[in-house]
């Protein structure tokens, strides 16, 4: 079970029992470059009899040690999950035939554009939501602070449809050139919009952010899926690793098991490689247009402990393009639990050409995937090595992202 979070970068150690453990106690305005990780101890695979994945391994989640710990019941806690989580269910993994023509390989397909909100995000917001609601359970918070997010994509839908669940009060935060769609499906939904233009006085970086970071000084929560904004996004995140590694079981395939992940902050191939454990080669892809994971991984090999020199090893990416526009983050802000996946499992960053990104979304959308071009990205990792795969090889995609 999780004991307590430990921050990669300056080791401070946060205990479990600690409410609203979002980021590292020495992370500031001016040095934000810290990320808590998770520390487990004695039985890592718990779960319960339960086809709700929140459920099922609810007693491997962070929030629940919390609960548990400072005195909820097992039943307090899955009583609890129902009202958040009351709409996840195991997505399916299945083997694509139109892709494995693709390949050597068979080409299996674990499918999120059916999952709460049309992509995998609102996992990692779930364990957020669910602390928040076990902190107010125990009287540790009196009055609901606002949630807040910077997010003009499928995070922002995940996090306006987990909040309206509840009925709690969420600020989003996004670009002045956000689509009015996006914007009225948001507020129907019942986020408040801030478009954020850029003010004269503002330091350099995305204004969306600025004020996403003004008002988390404010007191908002940070209702965010960058681990180190709010390191409770890397915890139940790890559903969707724990739900394919149980998904690979029942398979039954022989074979060698292997996944392609699409990067941008990086939370999501961070919790699929700490889900799936370190068994399943884990590799990530990133637009040529876009790739300052790869760029990193290059540099880590020039440093004892590359975690602490965060910002000579993670390059913010100059001019971030491609039409996967979700993965455009200039900085991996999960860089260190993405290396650390990669490195354990044998893994490596891949760059795909513009051309593949492309080519993939045809493809996926061909072999019936209502997937966007960000959601179909981990396809375009794959046509780029497709020369290196054999007939062994079974490569996971994840499709995320239902086309808007
Ligand atoms: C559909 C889809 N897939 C993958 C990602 C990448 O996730 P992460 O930012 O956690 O790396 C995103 C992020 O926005 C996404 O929207
Ligand atoms: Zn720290």
């Amino acid at each position: 079970m999780v004991v307590g979070y430990r921050c990669a970068v300056c080791d401070a150690v946060v205990d479990v029992r600690t409410p609203f453990p979002w980021r590292c106690p020495n992370a500031t305005l001016a040095d934000p470059h810290h990320v808590l990780h998770l520390v487990e101890s004695g039985e890592l695979r718990g779960e319960l009899d339960d086809p709700n994945p929140f459920v099922r391994f609810g007693p491997r989640m962070a929030w629940w040690a919390f609960a548990r710990v400072n005195g909820m019941s097992q039943d307090d806690c899955i009583e609890l999950t129902r009202r958040v989580a009351s709409r996840f269910e195991v997505t399916p993994l299945r083997r694509s035939p139109e892709l494995s023509e693709l390949t050597p390989a068979e080409v299996w397909v674990k499918d999120e554009t059916g999952n709460v909100a049309g992509s995998h995000k609102a996992r990692h917001l779930a364990g957020v939501l669910a602390h928040l609601l076990a902190a107010e359970r125990l009287g540790l918070l009196v009055e609901r602070p606002p949630l807040a997010i910077a997010s003009c994509g499928n995070a922002a839908v995940a996090a306006s449809t987990l909040a309206e669940m509840v009925g709690w009060p969420l600020d989003v935060f996004v670009p002045t050139w956000m689509s009015e769609d996006l914007g009225a499906l948001l507020r129907s939904l019942g986020a408040r919009i801030h478009r954020c233009e850029r003010r004269s006085d503002d330091p350099p970086g995305d204004p969306a952010m600025l004020r996403f970071r003004e008002a988390v000084a404010a007191g908002a929560v940070p209702f965010s899926v960058q681990g180190p904004e709010n390191a409770l996004c890397l915890d139940s995140g790890r559903t969707i690793g724990w739900e394919l590694d149980a998904q690979l079981v029942d398979a039954g395939t022989a074979g060698e098991w292997r996944v392609i992940v699409q990067v941008g902050g990086g939370a999501l191939a961070a919790c699929v490689g700490a889900g799936l454990g370190s068994r399943v080669r884990l590799d990530t892809v990133q637009a040529e247009g876009c790739a300052p994971l790869a760029d990193a991984w290059s540099r880590i090999a020039d440093f004892d402990h590359p975690e602490r020199h965060w910002s000579q090893v993670m390059r913010p990416w100059p001019d971030p393009h491609s039409l996967a526009d979700g993965i455009l983050d200039d900085e991996t802000y999960d860089w260190i639990a993405d290396v650390s996946v990669m490195v354990r499992s044998g893994g490596a960053p891949i760059v795909a050409g513009e051309a593949d990104i492309r080519r993939a979304h045809e493809l996926a959308t061909a072999a019936g995937f209502n997937v966007s071009p960000t959601g179909s990205a981990g396809l375009a990792g794959l046509l780029a090595i497709a020369g290196r795969l054999r007939p062994e090889h079974r490569v996971i995609l994840i499709m995320s992202g239902v086309a808007r």
